[in-house]
C-alpha cells in the first residue's frame, strides 16, 4: 500500500483554501485533503475524525494561533502544523515555531514554498524502514552524577549538527531527571515513554509523529513527564529504540547521566562515541577517573571515549594538561566558562549556538561539532 499523508486545511478565506487545494492535487496519490474548512473548531473535528498528519492553519493573531497550535500538538502529536500568515514580523515567526509549527509560509501561499514545506514535512513521513536507510551515528553525552553541562553540551551539539543534509535526533535518556524540554522549551506531550510503551508497534512513521522539531533543528524526543514511567523503560527498549533512531537519522544525540547499569549499559554498547563531559575541580576529576576505569573495565574501548572539558577558566588551579595526566585521555575540546549567555539561552529556550554564535562557548562548540564530524568521518 503506497503510503498517504492525510491534510487538512483550516483558513478563513475561500480563494486562499482554492488555491492551497489547487497546488496540492498534482500530488493526490500521497497527500489525500480531508477537508478544507473556514473555521478552527470544524477543523479540530476533521483532525479527530481523520487522524490527519498536516494542518494548514491560518494565523491572523498571534495569541489566538500560539494557543491553538499547542492544542492541536497536545491532542494530536502525529501532526506536523504549517502556519500561513500575512505577518512578517519575526517574532511572530519564531514564536509559531517554537510552539511547534514545523513550517511559515507567508500569505499569499507561493506554490514553491508550499510544495517546499509538504515535501520536508513528507519526507519524514515516508522515511523507509531502518535497514535500508542510514547507518547514523549515536553520541551519547555522559557525566555520571549531573551538573556538569551534559545538557548544555548536548544540546548545542544537536543544533550544530543539523543542517539542511543532516537530520540530528537529540534525546533525553535522563530517565529522572531530564530537562531537555526547559532548554528547548518544548512541552511535548508525548515523550520516551510513550515510544518505549508502543515498542512493539515502533516504526518510523510513528517515531516521527511523536518527535517534536525544535526551531534550531534537531528533532527532539524528551524525557519521561512522570517518574514512575522512567522505572518501566528496560535496556532492551532503549537499545531497540536507539537501532530505530540510527536508522532514520544521520546524528541521534543522546542526553545521559546515571549508574554504569541497566539502560545506561545499552546505551554505552550501542554509542558510537561517548563525550565524557567534566570540570576542573578536583571533585569532578576524581569522579571522572573512577567512571573512565570503569567503563573501560567493562569493555568500552577507549577510542571510543572523548574527554570533554566545560566551564573551562584559564587561570584555574586544574590545567587541561593536568586532567590529561590525571585521566589518561586528550581533552577533545574545552569548552570555556561563559555563564551569562548560557543562562541566558537556557532562559530562552535557544541553543546558545544559534542564539549567540559569536559568543565564546559558541565558538567552542562550533570547533566541537567539526572536529566531531570529522571523527565520525562526515
Ligand atoms: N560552558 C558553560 N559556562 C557556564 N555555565 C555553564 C556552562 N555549561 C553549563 N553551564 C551551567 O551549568 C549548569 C548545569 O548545566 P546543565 O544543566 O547543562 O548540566 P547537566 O550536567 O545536564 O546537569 P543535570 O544534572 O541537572 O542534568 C547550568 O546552570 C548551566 O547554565
Ligand atoms: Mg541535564
Amino acid at each position: 500500500m503506497p503510503p498517504h499523508i492525510s491534510m487538512v486545511i483550516i483558513d478563513s478565506d475561500q480563494p486562499s483554501r482554492d488555491v492551497i487545494a489547487s497546488i496540492v492535487r498534482p500530488f493526490a496519490d500521497t497527500i489525500r485533503i480531508e477537508g478544507s474548512v473556514d473555521d478552527f473548531g470544524e477543523g479540530l473535528k476533521l483532525i479527530q475524525k481523520t487522524s490527519a498528519n498536516i494542518v494548514i492553519l491560518e494565523v491572523s493573531d498571534l495569541n489566538r494561533g500560539v494557543e491553538e497550535i499547542q492544542y492541536l500538538l497536545a491532542n494530536h502529536p502525529q501532526l506536523s502544523v504549517i502556519v500561513s500568515s500575512f505577518e512578517k514580523n519575526p517574532e511572530w515567526i519564531l514564536k509559531l515555531m517554537r510552539t511547534g509549527a514545523v513550517e511559515y509560509l507567508l500569505r499569499p501561499i507561493a506554490q514553491d514554498e508550499l510544495i517546499q514545506a509538504l515535501t520536508k514535512v513528507g519526507r519524514f513521513w515516508f522515511a523507509k524502514p531502518p535497514t535500508e536507510t542510514k547507518a547514523g551515528k549515536i553520541i551519547a553525552v555522559y557525566y555520571p552524577t549531573g551538573g556538569v553541562g551534559v545538557t548544555t553540551v548536548a544540546v548545542n551539539l544537536a543544533a550544530g549538527l543539523s543542517s539542511d543534509s543532516e537530520k540530528v535526533a537529540l534525546v533525553d535518556l535522563n530517565l529522572l531527571t531530564g530537562d531537555i524540554s526547559t532548554f528547548l522549551d518544548v512541552n511535548p506531550s508525548y515523550t520516551l515513554s510513550s515510544v518505549t510503551n508502543n515498542i512493539a508497534r515502533l516504526d518510523a512513521n510513528f517515531l516521527m509523529g511523536v518527535m517534536t522539531r525544535h526551531s534550531s533543528g534537531p528533532y527532539v524526543l524528551t524525557e519521561p513527564t512522570e517518574v514512575d514511567e522512567a522505572i518501566n523503560i528496560t535496556p532492551e527498549q532503549v537499545t531497540r529504540l536507539l537501532q530505530f533512531l540510527k536508522g532514520i537519522f544521520d546524528y541521534v544525540v543522546v542526553d545521559w547521566g546515571g549508574q554504569l547499569a541497566g539502560c545506561t549499559m545499552a546505551i554505552l554498547e550501542n554509542a558510537n562515541l561517548i563525550f565524557f563531559t567534566t570540570v576542573l575541580s578536583l571533585p569532578a576529576i576524581k569522579t571522572s577517573k573512577r567512571y573512565l576505569t570503569a567503563m573501560e573495565r567493562k569493555g568500552i574501548r577507549k577510542n571510543r571515549l572523548k574527554l570533554l572539558v566545560n566551564r573551562y577558566l584559564p587561570k584555574a588551579d586544574i590545567q587541561i594538561k593536568d586532567a590529561e595526566r590525571v585521566l589518561g585521555y586528550p581533552v577533545f575540546t574545552a569548552l570555556p566558562n561563559d555563564y551569562e549567555n548560557v543562562i541566558s539561552s537556557v532562559n530562552k529556550g535557544i541553543p546558545l549556538i544559534k542564539l549567540l554564535p559569536r559568543s565564546p562557548a559558541s565558538k567552542a562548540f562550533g570547533t566541537m561539532v567539526e572536529l566531531t564530524k570529522k571523527e565520525m568521518g562526515g
